[in-house]
């Protein structure tokens, strides 16, 4: 068995705000077959520490940014124990008021310097051959282990460039790095502290969680600043695409679900969605239900679908929307909710057992997101026979295969792709979706085109233990 040690922010089920708990949660057990030992450092955040029983003390710092704190190891898990850092209530990143925690840059420090204690060898007898950490939050483990010499091989894993943890050149004294650290190779950047940026100049390897966004990321439209870095970084970069637990998603197990079905079976998908209905205050009718599944930001795209939200009403379709997010997003939807009773309804929460109802009713998923690195809800409704429609970008590119002509006849179409992200080529793909869906046979076809195909971490996995072994050598 080879050690890795995964570093993040996130896990599922103890904490998660998006797909990186997913997938945090869900890789480990994926690698197990291939002769991967993982095991996850987290924060201990009250939820993290609610969960531990009776855990193993295995090391303790003095003074951790400010206070004292300590390792715990509690099967799987290493957590984090810093009080001063993490024993507060709420999102992982943002305080009651909606802002980012102030003293982001040591909670996350601290998280990165603890990985590298940890990948140095320091720490009792665990000595992970590989420290991989995932996303702004862990990146600067890699940036420890380089300048700390570690013997831990590092691989840093973006699953979103636009958050990259950028603070002023100031905490830099405080972060225990050489001077040598500060500079154009290290975490410098323009002047300041990036995390992200101190990661991609230090780890192995790096990855990132679709092909199509690895190749995106090194352009100057796409690369958010650090496209030159991912460039001059290029050989060690690779795509992998994100997979999901098969069996949390599994409709036909599901007891989220009103009624559970499997692909033979797509008539029982009939009770979720009056299920839904009722849930979303929609009528009922013979049309085409559509669902959204999001965070409401301006990166998946939500203020492009509120501006067809009409024309989805004037198509004879409906939608069940459950997002939460940015306020003037929820309002605005709150608003279409309003102006079209009974075929827009909104849920304004974040709530894990609908999500799974939802998708197991609904006809079809839209995903117009701007960006998107891998995605994780085009595969969720891959599996659960509700046809995504979506960006083609990043992952939802390399994910689904869009109705064309040529797929359709070839048996292998398994959704919807538009492009770009804007209304016109939205309206004209929830036109075309429609269209489909007025054809049974061929909606059927392309529902069991999507519960086919695998949608599980298996390949991935293999690619990250490969990966891994290359490290290693
Ligand atoms: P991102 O991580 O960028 O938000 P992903 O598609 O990778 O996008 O992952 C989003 C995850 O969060 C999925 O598991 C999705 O089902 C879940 N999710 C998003 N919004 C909600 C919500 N309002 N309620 C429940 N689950 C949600
Ligand atoms: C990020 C990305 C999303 C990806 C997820 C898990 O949140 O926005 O596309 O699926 O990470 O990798």
């Amino acid at each position: 068995m080879i050690d890795v040690l995964a570093v993040a922010s996130e896990y599922y089920p103890l904490v998660k705000t998006g797909g990186l708990a997913d997938v945090t949660g869900a890789l480990p057990a994926a690698l197990k077959p291939h002769g991967i030992a993982t095991r996850t450092l987290l924060p201990g955040y009250p939820k993290v520490m609610q969960h531990l029983v009776t855990p193993a003390i295995l090391h303790d710092f003095a003074d951790l940014f400010g206070g004292p704190a300590r390792l715990l190891a509690s099967g799987d898990l290493i957590v984090l124990d810093a009080p001063h850092l993490y024993g507060r209530d709420g999102n992982p990143y943002l305080g009651p008021d909606g802002r980012d925690w102030p003293d982001n840059w040591r909670r996350f420090a601290a998280l990165g310097l603890a990985a590298g204690e940890l990948g140095c060898g320091g720490v009792g007898d665990y000595k992970p051959r590989i420290v991989h950490a995932h996303d702004w939050q862990a990146a600067l483990a890699p940036v420890y282990l380089r300048f700390w010499q570690g013997p831990a091989k590092s691989v840093l894993t973006i699953h979103n460039l636009a958050f990259q943890g950028q603070f002023p050149s100031k905490i830099f004294a405080e972060l225990r790095l050489p001077p040598s650290a500060f500079a154009i190779d290290g975490v410098e950047y323009y002047g300041a502290v990036g995390f992200l940026k101190g990661g991609l100049a230090s780890a192995d390897a790096i990855t990132t969680v679709s092909p199509t966004y690895a190749a995106e990321i090194a352009t100057p439209q796409q690369g958010m600043g650090l496209d030159g870095m991912i460039r001059a970084r290029r050989s060690a970069v690779t795509g992998i695409v994100n997979g999901i637990d098969t069996d949390i998603w599994n409709p036909a197990t599901d007891m989220a679900l009103t009624e559970r079905y499997t692909a033979r079976r797509l008539e029982l998908r009939q009770a979720n969605k009056h299920a839904v209905e009722q849930r979303f205050g929609l009528d009922r009718d013979d049309g085409p239900l559509f669902c959204v599944i999001s965070r409401l930001t301006w990166q998946k795209g939500m203020d492009i679908l509120a501006d067809t939200l009409d024309s989805l009403v004037a198509h004879g379709a409906r939608l069940a929307l459950l997002g939460s997010g940015e306020a003037w997003l929820e309002q605005a939807f709150a608003a279409a909710a309003q102006r079209h009773r009974g075929r827009i309804g909104v849920i304004a929460a974040y709530d894990e057992s609908l999500s799974h109802l939802v998708q197991g009713g609904s006809d079809a998923i839209l995903i117009p997101s701007r960006f998107e690195p891998c995605g994780l809800t085009q595969l969720y409704g891959l599996r659960y026979g509700c046809v995504p429609v979506v960006a083609q970008t990043g992952g939802l590119a390399d994910t689904i295969i869009d109705a064309n002509d040529a797929a359709i006849s070839a048996g292998v179409a398994s959704g919807l792709h538009f492009a770009p992200a804007d209304a016109g080529a939205l309206e004209n793909a929830i036109s075309r979706a429609v269209a489909l869906y007025r054809e049974p046979k061929l909606w059927t076809q392309m529902q069991r085109m999507g519960m086919k195909m695998d949608v599980s971490w298996q390949k991935s996995a293999a690619r990250y233990a490969a990966l891994y072994r290359r490290l290693i050598g």
